[in-house]
């Protein structure tokens, strides 16, 4: 007799479980304990094993999956249309500094009132706010109004002490060790502020159908008539382009150094070889891939007049320079091994990503690879339903078997946020996206590229793999 969907999920849910506790077991390494605000990765198994990562996600799509399949459908569609003011609430809380609070108050907690007192705001509405989070698991109510920080609440710790968080608030991300916070604030804050209209530009007869930055519901939004980045130039947004570079950083460090480290063979190039990391902003890409490998030169090049390079190494290293460069001008660089480019195709609209990867195919050698890391979006539907041609290009991707959706679903869906639906930031913010294989390769050949591998980066979130190219 088939079983049933309930049983499926339920039956992937005890067996993943068993396995992460036979390898906490083997390795002596802790199971995830919610309850815990130590993050500290080497002490959770299922964030430091790749079966253990892989059990892991199953559970998470499969658990998400059952709670699709049986909370009243209102009910769960609901947790959706609020979803605006779940991020609101969790935004009070990154703005009042309460997991910082939280961090020296220890497991007993703080009053709400105690939390709110720090930024003048009322105890009473902190406290409502603080439960609904903590109704999502992000903090623990340990008595009524009082709460303390937890696994997911302590991920949003800048570390810094409390008084240097309120005696200089505009720094509050800068030097941080963990740039993940700023990453938090940035999206609830400046890149949320459009998403609720999405709907009017998507009908409006002129924007909803332009591919030009400037047509994106935030621009239209905040009134604001330039490309993002060049609003970026001006003096008045100098606190923003700050918190952005770190907040690039703490996107990028969702996930492992390899996405960088294995995206190449590095170590293969010859001594001297020049990499580019075009649009490499504040260099956190570059500095990496040149501390690994000395033998390489690497060139971050960036737009000069709106770049504020946060990291002395990049310039004072002989190794790693910093070059003001348009990328959409014929690219300067003539001997580059690799052009590498993280976060910057899936900022633009096919036309303008286009003109990029134009410019560097004129400029690449016989011998150029084009690296590319942005996320790579997986089609939700069954996996025999997709071309067979995109699907064999998908084979590095992650898939997983029915009853679970292919992509793993909400487990996995960071990507597909960042492309159109909780923040829906690159089409509501940029007018551009994240692209499907299919899509990333047909963009590659309309420029003279070849796509020749998507890498497998293990332990990677979402669908966040590299891709290489070579001249066609
Ligand atoms: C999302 S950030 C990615 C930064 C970096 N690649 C990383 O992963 O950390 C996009 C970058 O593109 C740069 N950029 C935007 N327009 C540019 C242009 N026309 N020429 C060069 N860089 C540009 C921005 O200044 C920003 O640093």
């Amino acid at each position: 007799m088939a079983l049933s969907t309930l049983t499926q999920l339920s039956n992937l849910i005890s067996q993943s479980v068993a396995t992460l506790e036979r390898i906490s077991t083997e390795t002596g390494i802790a199971l995830p304990d919610l309850d815990n605000p130590n993050l500290a990765v080497e002490s959770e198994v299922l964030r430091t094993n790749a079966a253990a990562i892989e059990a892991a996600r199953v559970i998470a799509a499969a658990g998400l999956q059952l709670a699709a399949l049986t909370m009243p459908p209102k009910d769960y569609v609901f947790e959706v249309v609020f979803g605006a003011h779940l991020a609101a609430s969790l935004r009070v809380c990154v703005e009042a500094n309460a997991t910082e609070i939280l961090r020296d108050a220890g497991p007993n907690g703080l009053h709400a009132d105690k939390i709110a007192e720090k930024s003048h705001i009322d105890g009473g509405k902190l406290a409502r706010i603080m439960r609904h989070l903590a109704s999502h698991h992000i903090y623990r109510e340990v008595a009524p109004d009082t709460f303390a920080n937890n696994r997911l609440s302590a991920t949003l710790d800048t570390e810094k002490p409390v008084a240097e968080l309120f005696s200089d608030p505009d720094n509050k991300h800068t030097g941080t060790s963990d740039a993940f916070p700023a990453a938090a604030a940035w999206t609830l804050d400046l890149w949320s502020k459009a998403a609720c209209n999405l709907w009017e530009t998507l009908k409006d007869p002129e924007a909803g159908f332009s591919n030009e930055a400037i047509d994106s519901t935030w621009h239209r939004t905040l009134g604001i008539n330039v490309p993002f980045h060049r609003w970026f130039e001006q003096p008045p947004q100098r606190k923003l382009r700050t918190l952005f570079g770190i907040a690039i950083k703490g996107y990028a460090e969702m996930n492992p150094p390899s996405t960088i480290l294995d995206a190449f063979p590095w170590a293969s190039l010859p001594k001297g070889a020049v990499v580019v990391d075009v649009g490499g902003g504040i260099g956190s890409a570059a500095l990496l891939l040149a501390q690994k490998h000395p033998h390489l030169r690497v060139i971050v090049q960036d737009l000069p007049e709106s770049w504020e390079v946060q990291f002395p190494e990049v310039n004072q290293s002989g190794q790693v320079t910093f070059e003001g460069h348009d990328f959409f001008t014929p690219q300067p660089v003539h001997n580059a091994s690799v052009f590498f480019l993280r976060y910057i195709v899936h900022n633009w609209s096919d036309p303008y990503a286009r003109k990029i990867l134009t410019h560097l195919r004129g400029a690449a050698t016989r011998d150029t690879t084009l690296v590319v890391v942005d996320h790579i979006l997986p089609y939700a539907c069954p996996q025999e339903t997709i071309p067979p041609d995109v699907a064999a290009l998908s084979e590095a991707l992650d898939t997983a078997a029915p009853p679970l959706l292919p992509n793993f679903g909400a487990a996995n869906a960071l990507g597909h946020s960042l492309d159109t639906l909780t923040f829906p930031q690159m089409l509501v913010n940029l007018n551009a996206q994240e692209r499907n294989i299919g899509h990333l390769k047909q963009l590659l050949e309309s420029c003279g590229w070849k796509l020749q591998q998507v890498v497998r980066i293990e332990g990677s979130s979402g669908f966040y793999q590299p891709l290489r190219a070579v001249p066609a």
